[in-house]
C-alpha cells in the first residue's frame, strides 16, 4: 500500500485528494492520498513524522511552500528558482523538493494548443508565486516577458531573479497587447468572491492565446472577453491537473492520463 498526501493549513478545500484518488483508482494502484492539516507551530515534528511513516511523498500547499525548503536534502532547479516547493518525494527517509507548477503551466499549453509558438512575447499579470512559475516556464521556452502588477515594487523585485523581464505600469497594461502572443492572468482577480480583472482587449492580436490560471469559475470574464475578441483561450483547471501528474508519477510510478472525466470531476467539486 503506497501512501501520499497534501499538507497545508487550512487544507479542507484542496482538490488534490479527489485528483489523486481518482488516478489511483483508474490505474488500479493499491494506495492512498489524504489531506493532512499541519499546524504551523508543530510543523517540524509533523514533517519528520511523515518522513518516517512510509509516505512516498506529499504535496505542499499554503502556507508551507517556502518553510518546507529548510527540511529538504535536495531541491530541484525549478523549485530553487521559484523559491517554493509544492511536491516532495521521500527517499530513504530523506526529503527531496520539486515545483510542479512550471511543468503544469507549460503542459497545459502544449496539450491544449499544440501549435502555439513560444517565440513571441508574453504579458504576465501578477507578481506572486504563480507569476514566478509562469515567467520561469516561458523564459525557458525562449519567450520575451512583460510583467504588470498592481503593486509595481513587487514586479520590480522579480527583476533580480529573472533576467530581461520588462515591467509595465498596471494602468498601462493594455499598451503592449498588440505586441504579445500570450496573455496570462496569475492574479486572484476573476476568482469567485473577488472583483473581475478589468482589461480592455481591443488592441489584442486575434491570434493570441489568453490563459487564465483562475479555475473557479471555469470561464472567467477575462476568458469570455478574449473569446469575444477572437482569441484562443485556456483555463486554469488543467494546470492544476498537469502539475499533479508530476507528483503522481514520482510517488506511484505511473504517468496518469488527463481525461475529460477527471476535469469534470474536479469542476463538480467546485460547484
Ligand atoms: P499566488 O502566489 O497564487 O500568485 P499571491 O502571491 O497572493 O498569489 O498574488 C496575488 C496576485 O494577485 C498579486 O500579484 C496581487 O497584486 P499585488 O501584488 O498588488 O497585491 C494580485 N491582486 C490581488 N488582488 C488584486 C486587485 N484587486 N487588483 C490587482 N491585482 C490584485
Amino acid at each position: 500500500m503506497k501512501k501520499a498526501a497534501v499538507i497545508g493549513y487550512p487544507i479542507k478545500h484542496s482538490l488534490s485528494p479527489t485528483l489523486h484518488s481518482f488516478w489511483l483508482n483508474a490505474n488500479s494502484i493499491q494506495g492512498s492520498y489524504e489531506a493532512i492539516e499541519i499546524t504551523p507551530d508543530t510543523f517540524e515534528e509533523q514533517i519528520k513524522e511523515l518522513a518516517s511513516q512510509g509516505y512516498e511523498g506529499f504535496n505542499v500547499t499554503l502556507p508551507f511552500k517556502e518553510k518546507i525548503m529548510d527540511f529538504l536534502s535536495s531541491i530541484s532547479p525549478e523549485a530553487q528558482a521559484l523559491g517554493a516547493v509544492n511536491t516532495v518525494v521521500v527517499k530513504d527517509k530523506s526529503l527531496h523538493g520539486y515545483n510542479s507548477d512550471v511543468y503544469g503551466f507549460i503542459k497545459n499549453i502544449e496539450e491544449n494548443h499544440p501549435s502555439f509558438n513560444f517565440k513571441g512575447a508574453a504579458l504576465i499579470l501578477g507578481a506572486g508565486g504563480a507569476s514566478r512559475a509562469a515567467i520561469y516556464a516561458l523564459q525557458q521556452k525562449g519567450m520575451e516577458i512583460f510583467v504588470s502588477n498592481r503593486t509595481k515594487e513587487k514586479a520590480f523585485s522579480l527583476e533580480s531573479d529573472f533576467d530581461g523581464i520588462t515591467v509595465i505600469d498596471w494602468q498601462d497594461k493594455e499598451n503592449c497587447l498588440s505586441e504579445i502572443t500570450l496573455l496570462v492572468n496569475t492574479t486572484s482577480l476573476g476568482m469567485a468572491g473577488n472583483p473581475d480583472l478589468e482589461i480592455d482587449l481591443s488592441e489584442i492580436n486575434q491570434k493570441s492565446l489568453v490563459y487564465d490560471i483562475v479555475y473557479n469559475p471555469i470561464e472567467t470574464t477575462l476568458l469570455k472577453s478574449a473569446a469575444a475578441h477572437g482569441c484562443k483561450t485556456l483555463d486554469g483547471i488543467e494546470m492544476l491537473i498537469y502539475q499533479g501528474v508530476m507528483g503522481f508519477d514520482m510517488w506511484f510510478g505511473v504517468t496518469p492520463s488527463v481525461t475529460k472525466e477527471i476535469r469534470e470531476k474536479l469542476l463538480e467539486q467546485l460547484i
